[in-house]
C-alpha cells in the first residue's frame, strides 16, 4: 500500500534567491581530507595535475562548487600561513596537534589552495587564525593573496609563481569556533576580539571586497548570537553557525553503516533540527539587523559518526550511505526555506572526512550518496524558491514522529521549475499528488537498505537513475519509493 501525500507550490510568493554558496564545501587540513584526498603532490604515481589528484578534481568540478572553505575548522587556529608558501622542499614540517598528532609537510599551502579553487571554479573562503596569531598576520595573509601592486608580500607571491592576485577570495573567516578550539573564549570576549581582528581584515588596494565572517554559535547557544550581534554586528558581514548531526550522543555517536532503524530515525530527526536552529538564531539576528545585511553562514554541518573501525584516530573517516543522502537533501531543503538569511553553508567535509562527497583509498575513488545529492541539487543554485505546502502522512518509529514526505521547489534562471522530494520512511512508498498539470522528469537516488553505500570494491552500488512523474486524476503525481531522494524538472501544461 502506498501512503498518500499532496504538495502544493505557491508560485505567488517567491522567496529570496537561493545563494549558490549554500552548496559550499569545507576542506580542512584534517586526516586525508587534503593530503591523499585533494593533494598527492606532483611526483605521485596517482594521476595528478600539478599535484592535485585528477579523479577528485574532476568529480568536484562537476558539482559546480560555489565555494570551498580552508584550512579549518579547528586546524585554522593552529595554522601559520607563512609555513605554506615558498619552495616546497623548504617548508617546515609541523604537527597537526588538533587532528591525530600526525606531521604534515605544508606542501599544500596558500598557492595550492587558491589555485585549486580556481581550477574547480569555486570562490575561496579562507579561515584566519584568531586563536593563536595576531591581527597583523591576518592582514598580511590577505595582502599576500590579493594585492595587485608592488609590495614585499605581493612580490613574494610572484616569486612563488603567482603574478596576478587571486580575485576569488570572497570570504574570510575571523576565527573559528572561538567558544572552543579557537580560543575557549566567552561570548562577550569573542565579540570584542572580533571587533579588533575584523578591523584589520582589509581588502588590499583595488581587490574585490571580502566578506568578513564572524565565529558564531555552537548549535543552540543563542546567547552567543545575541552577544556577537549586539557588540560586533556592525563589523561583520556574516555570522557562522555550526551544527552536526549524529544518531546517538557526542560520546557514542553511532556507526556509519550497519545501523538499526532507531539510528535511521534519530539521525533524520536530528538533521531536521537545523530548521529550528536557523529560525531561532535568525530571530535574534533580526533584532539587530532587520534588513538582513548580515548572513547566517552554516559553515559546518553534516553527519558525524564513530569513525571507521581501524582508521587512524582523529582522522574522522566514515562511510556514507543512503541515510546521509537523506540528511543532505533535508538540510538543503531547510536552507532553501531560509534563503533570506542563510547565504552560505559548507558541508563537513569535501573528501575523506565526516559526511564526505568523495572517499579515496590509494589511487581509488568512490562518489558517495551525498555527492549524488549535491549533483542532483546543483540546479537549485541561484534559483528562486517557492513555499511548498506539504500534506503528508507521518513516519513514526518508537517515540519519533516525522513527516514522511519533505519537498522543496524553486525556479531556475532559465525558467525551469525544479521540485525535490524526499521520502523519510525506510519501508513505505508514498504517492504524492500535486496541484499541477504536466509532466516531470529527473533523477532519483534510493537503495534496498537504509545503509546502502558505495565501496572501493563496488563503487557504483548506489547512484541516481532516471525518474519521472505520473498522473492522478489529471494532476501531476509521483510514486516515491521508500527511503529516496528525487529531483525533477516540471513541465507544466
Ligand atoms: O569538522 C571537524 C571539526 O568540527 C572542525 O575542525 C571544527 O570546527 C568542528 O568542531
Amino acid at each position: 500500500a502506498q501512503e498518500r501525500a499532496s504538495v502544493s507550490i505557491d508560485t505567488a510568493r517567491p522567496g529570496a534567491t537561493i545563494d549558490p554558496a549554500v552548496q559550499g564545501q569545507f576542506a580542512e587540513d584534517l586526516g586525508r581530507g587534503i593530503y591523499g584526498g585533494v593533494w598527492v603532490g606532483p611526483d605521485s604515481k596517482i594521476p595528478n595535475t600539478d599535484g592535485y589528484r585528477n579523479d577528485v578534481m574532476q568529480a568536484i568540478r562537476k558539482l559546480n562548487p560555489p565555494v570551498i572553505r580552508w584550512p579549518g575548522g579547528c586546524f585554522a587556529d593552529q595554522y601559520d600561513w607563512r609555513d605554506g608558501i615558498g619552495p616546497r622542499d623548504k617548508r617546515p614540517v609541523r604537527v597537526n596537534v588538533t587532528w591525530g598528532g600526525v606531521t604534515y609537510d605544508n606542501s599544500f599551502g596558500t598557492n595550492e589552495f587558491m589555485n585549486y579553487t580556481e581550477l574547480v571554479g569555486a570562490d575561496a573562503y579562507v579561515a584566519g587564525n584568531m586563536g593563536s596569531m595576531t591581527p597583523h598576520d591576518m592582514q598580511q595573509w590577505i595582502e599576500y593573496m590579493t594585492f595587485a601592486g608592488d609590495s614585499t608580500l605581493a612580490d613574494m607571491r610572484r616569486e612563488n609563481g603567482r603574478d596576478k592576485p587571486w580575485t576569488n577570495l570572497k570570504y574570510f573567516g575571523v576565527g573559528n569556533e572561538t567558544w572552543g578550539c579557537g580560543g575557549n573564549m566567552t561570548a562577550e570576549f569573542a565579540a570584542e576580539m572580533h571587533r579588533r581582528y575584523a578591523t584589520f581584515v582589509w581588502k588590499a588596494g583595488d581587490s574585490p571586497p571580502i566578506t568578513k565572517v564572524a565565529s558564531g554559535a555552537n548549535v543552540d547557544d543563542y546567547h552567543w548570537t545575541e552577544a556577537m550581534m549586539k557588540t560586533a554586528g556592525r563589523m561583520m558581514d556574516a555570522l557562522s553557525l555550526h551544527y552536526y548531526t549524529f544518531p546517538g550522543s557526542w560520546e557514542n555517536k553511532g556507526a556509519a553503516t550497519g545501523f538499526t532503524e532507531d539510528a535511521w530515525a534519530s539521525t533524520l530527526k536530528n538533521a531536521r533540527h537545523m530548521d529550528e536552529l536557523i529560525t531561532k538564531h535568525s530571530a535574534i539576528m533580526d533584532k539587530y539587523d532587520p534588513e538582513k545585511r548580515v548572513g547566517l553562514y552554516v559553515d559546518e554541518w553534516g553527519t558525524w559518526y564513530d569513525q571507521e573501525p581501524g582508521s587512524h584516530p582523529g582522522f574522522l573517516y566514515q562511510q556514507n550511505s543512503l541515510r546521509d543522502a537523506e540528511v543532505a537533501a533535508l538540510t538543503l531543503n531547510i536552507f532553501h526555506r531560509h534563503s533570506d538569511r542563510v547565504k552560505l553553508a559548507a558541508i563537513a567535509q569535501m573528501v575523506n572526512v565526516l559526511q564526505a562527497m568523495i572517499l579515496t583509498k590509494g589511487d581509488q575513488m568512490v562518489l558517495t550518496p551525498t555527492y549524488h545529492v549535491f549533483d542532483m541539487y546543483k540546479v537549485f543554485q541561484g534559483a528562486t524558491p517557492y513555499p511548498v505546502d506539504i500534506d503528508t502522512p507521518r513516519y513514526k518509529h518508537g517515540d519519533i514522529d516525522l513527516p514522511m514526505v519533505d519537498a522543496s521547489a524553486a525556479k531556475a534562471g532559465d525558467g525551469t521549475l525544479y521540485l525535490a522530494l524526499v521520502n523519510l520512511n525506510p519501508d513505505e512508498p508514498a504517492h504524492i499528488v500535486t496541484g499541477m498539470t504536466g509532466t516531470a522528469r529527473g533523477r532519483i537516488l534510493t537503495g534496498p537498505k537504509m545503509d546502502t553505500h558505495n565501496t572501493f570494491e563496488a563503487p557504483n552500488t548506489i547512484h541516481p537513475v532516471a525518474y519521472e512523474g505520473t498522473s492522478d486524476g489529471g494532476k501531476l503525481a509521483f510514486d516515491l519509493p521508500a527511503k529516496s531522494v528525487a529531483v525533477v524538472a516540471v513541465e507544466q501544461r
